[in-house]
């Protein structure tokens, strides 16, 4: 059985230094759930991005630690500008985010004027000051259904979320063609070989995924919708397809059941995010030491960036 290789365990003395510049810093530390186990288990919060952005709006903490990528770590500063937001490896990027200069966006939405246009929240600021209207995959249906029927709509940048909503809500979706590098490799045939070993299991998938494994699923849903499936659905078993950093807190929330990762094509170990797992134990404690790297945005960037994201955070209450 393939699983992502986890660094070794941190030790007792690095927590404490990580506990004390916390409290010195006045931080409090988010991170996603595709973080390794050792930033999940000294995290303040995990969550999904549509959480973890409402926990970087409602923080009194100064210091934001946004163990994520930069998309996440860029929303967090849109919401609390005021706050020094720092992410551990600057590098820490995106391929949905990559797949979407500013640029040819604009050259697309000018070609549909018409258009209303919804960006999944994992995209650039620059991607977010063109947009009506953010969504997450926790909320991508709802806002899309929040639009008028008969309204056109852009939808980016992912065309596999935008493909599933696009069923789910029964609109057509103008769709700009990215993809997540992650989601995109699940191979079908490790999926078939695994569901025929464990005839009783459900498969639990992330929306990114592309449509022969969706087609495959039991449930599709955001990584904190996934994660409460697997606690309240009936079974013990569950076949997942999405990065398998997620599995921790599975497995911490009902250690009785069992859960299986979901390989890459030809068993590579290409369902480990690259972007998140530049993320490290050590980088988040000297983060918190230098309080660097910090994003940092243009004023009247971050300003157009809200608006939608605050529409989005109005109409998922
Ligand atoms: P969630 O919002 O479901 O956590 O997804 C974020 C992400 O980047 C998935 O690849
Ligand atoms: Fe981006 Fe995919 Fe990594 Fe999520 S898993 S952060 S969509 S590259």
């Amino acid at each position: 059985m393939f699983a992502a290789a986890q660094p070794a365990a941190p030790h007792s003395d690095q927590l404490e230094r990580i506990q004390q510049l916390r409290q010195q810093r006045n931080a409090v530390i988010l991170a996603h759930y595709y973080q390794e186990e050792s930033i999940q288990d000294i995290a303040d919060f995990i969550g999904d991005s549509l959480e973890l952005s409402r926990k970087a709006a409602n923080t009194d903490a100064e210091v934001i630690v946004f163990c994520g990528v930069h998309f996440m770590a860029e929303t967090a500063k849109i919401l609390s500008p005021d706050k020094t937001v720092v992410l551990p490896d600057l590098n820490a990027g995106c391929s949905l985010a990559d797949a979407c200069p500013p640029d040819s966006f604009e050259t697309f939405r000018s070609q549909h004027p018409d258009h209303v246009v919804i960006s999944y929240i994992n995209c650039s600021a620059a991607i977010k000051a063109q947009s009506d209207l953010i969504c997450t995959s926790s909320n991508a249906v709802a806002m899309v259904q929040s639009i008028p029927e008969g309204t056109p709509i852009l939808f980016a940048p992912d065309r596999n979320l935008g493909r599933w909503v696009s069923r789910q809500a029964g609109r057509e979706l103008t769709l700009w063609q990215g993809s997540c590098i992650v989601h995109e490799t699940f191979s079908e045939q490790a999926l078939l070989e695994l569901k025929s070993e464990h005839p009783e299991a459900r498969v639990i998938a992330h929306p990114e995924c592309e449509e022969n494994l969706l087609d495959l699923a039991d449930f599709i849903g955001s990584t904190s919708k996934l994660l409460h499936y697997s606690q309240n659905d009936a079974s013990s078993s569950f076949i997942v397809l999405t990065e398998p950093g997620i599995l921790h807190q599975m497995r911490k929330a009902v250690p009785h059941k069992s859960f299986h990762a979901v390989p890459g094509l030809d068993g590579c170990s290409c369902n480990a995010c690259p972007h998140m797992r530049l993320n490290t134990l050590d980088k988040l404690e000297q983060c918190l030491r230098t309080l660097e790297p910090a994003i940092e945005l243009d004023e009247a960037l971050r300003q157009r960036a809200l608006q939608p994201i605050q529409k989005m955070l109005e109409l998922s209450l």
